[in-house]
């Protein structure tokens, strides 16, 4: 979200005249986006803000002037306190403002001296709407953000208040968005919201009206109905969709994945703990089990599905019987990958008042186990589509010469030897080589040029019978001939 929200902020500024630039040194702008979510992210803020009060000293001995500014989430929730701490920031704003650039700039070179322009409120405007259209697109593989903010009100976390009350853009201006996404060059879209599967825009008046054959208001559409629709755009070849919440998997959403080719086999569903009580004291509003039925509703719809998800471990309270519970759900589900974390104590949420708060070492020591066990299954995951050929839409250039690398359907990264001129296009891969994260591969001859594409729909479907039963499934593609 974060990487998304970046590029919108340098096509507001690109009218004043600021281009975006990885050359921090002597910049006229310096913009900090950051991330409240742990405490170890915010804290990088203000030693980050160190080291760059040291640049603005040397712009100004140049004679010359350099904006600092904090953007994002520890903008949003310690503003006052980043001007009272930092005086050498100059503006300070959240995540709905910043279509406020243009204006909230000239008053930060206007006011040179006023102390810091803070620019934190949740605006009855919706930025989407304010913003000018996206700019270039980099790569093959894009961003596109459809819902923000969430009204979950997880114990442990920062994000609804953050980032605020639930939001779902309409239908029709993620449609064109992503039309000039795949204009711009994009293959692959992903969906970003920090609770996607919560997704309830207005659906397109046009859509809407040809159905009942009248003008009439239009209704709203989920997740499920959302990628449908887009899946129509032709030249898009991969969707996606991240962070999910389980209990918002809902039967369409479900079906899609089944019955959808451009949907990959692929999905993040964060379940962060396997034990109940811990669960209830989070406020997931789900059980254990309850996330072990969707879990199996999704692989029967899609076999070959590979899932992620989060894991926190020593939240307040949890025993060594819930961290083993999770170990069990772990086991039962079988990840090809995961993120998992120890549980960090956040400003103004119910979940730092709790008294149990647990060890930092115990801490230590279950994240250390939770993250063997996740590790050998991505091993496994990545062993198991050795000999595999599978479609990998090929993003960037690798660190060796004619090396490319990619994203399997199942967000694996390959690396291959190729030419250039495949970047930006879905080829045909077998997979000779595992590592730990990644994967080596060589181009199957042939299969570029929209041949691939045909291929990942085919491939991709194929059903597997190991990933429905066992814990650890590998990919379900065809095996190279
Ligand atoms: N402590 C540790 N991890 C957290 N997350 C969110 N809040 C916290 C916290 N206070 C994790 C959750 C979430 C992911 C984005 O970050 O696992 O899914
Ligand atoms: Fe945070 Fe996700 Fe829970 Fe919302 S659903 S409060 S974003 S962890």
């Amino acid at each position: 979200m974060n990487v998304y929200d970046s590029t919108r902020m340098s096509d507001v500024l690109a009218p004043l005249g600021y281009l975006p630039t990885d050359q921090p040194d002597g910049a006229d702008m310096i913009i900090l986006n950051t991330c409240h979510i742990r405490e170890k992210a915010s804290e990088k803020v203000f030693s980050e803000l160190g080291r760059l009060k040291q640049m603005k000293q040397e712009k100004s001995a140049d004679g010359g002037r350099m904006i600092l500014a904090v953007a994002g989430c520890v903008a949003q929730a310690e503003g006052d306190e980043i001007l009272r701490r930092a005086p050498q920031v100059d503006l300070v704003f959240g995540p709905q403002t910043y279509h406020r650039l243009p204006e909230l700039v000239t008053r930060t070179l206007r006011d040179e001296n006023a102390g810091g322009v803070l620019d934190i409120d949740f605006p009855l405007e919706s930025k989407f709407d304010a913003l000018p259209e996206e700019s270039v697109v980099e790569g093959s593989a894009a961003f596109l953000s459809i819902q923000e903010g969430c009204d979950k009100f997880c114990t442990f976390c920062v994000v609804p208040y953050t980032r605020g009350a639930e939001f779902s853009r309409p239908a029709s201006d993620i449609f064109a968005e992503a039309q000039r996404l795949v204009a711009a060059g994009a293959r692959e879209i992903t969906l970003l919201g920090q609770n996607v599967n919560a997704y309830h825009g207005s659906a397109p008046s046009s859509v809407f009206a040809a159905q009942s054959g009248a003008s009439v208001t239009p209704g709203t559409w989920g997740l499920g109905r959302l990628l449908r629709y887009l899946a129509e755009i032709d030249g898009l070849e991969r969707l996606r969709y991240t962070t999910s919440h389980p209990r918002d998997m809902d039967d369409e959403l479900i079906a899609v994945h089944g019955d959808e080719p451009k949907v990959m086999p692929y999905l993040h569903l964060p379940v962060q703990s396997g034990s109940d009580r811990i669960l209830e004291a989070m406020n997931r509003r789900h059980t254990a089990d309850d996330y072990r039925r969707i879990v199996e509703r999704l692989r029967e719809s899609c076999p070959q599905l590979a899932l992620s998800s989060d894991f926190i471990v020593g939240f307040p309270g949890e025993r060594d019987e819930d961290f083993a519970d999770t170990l069990r759900l772990i086991t039962d589900v079988g990840y090809a990958q995961a993120y998992s974390f120890k549980y960090s104590p956040r400003p103004g949420t119910p979940a730092e008042a709790i008294e149990q708060q647990i060890d930092e070492t115990v801490k230590s020591e279950r994240l250390e186990t939770l993250q063997n066990l996740l590790s050998a299954q991505q091993v496994a995951f990545n062993q198991a589509s050795v000999g595999h050929t599978m479609p990998v839409l090929m993003e960037k250039t690798g660190r060796r010469e004619h090396q490319l690398s990619g994203r399997s359907p199942f967000m694996q990264s390959v690396f291959v030897e190729a030419n250039r001129r495949l970047l930006g296009e879905v080829v045909e891969v077998r997979i000779d080589k595992a590592h730990a994260r990644s994967l080596e591969g060589s181009v199957v001859t042939g299969s570029y040029n929209g041949i691939a594409a045909a291929g990942a729909t085919s491939s991709s479907q194929a059903p597997s019978s190991s990933q429905a039963t066992g814990p650890v499934g590998g990919p379900a593609m065809e095996a190279a001939s």
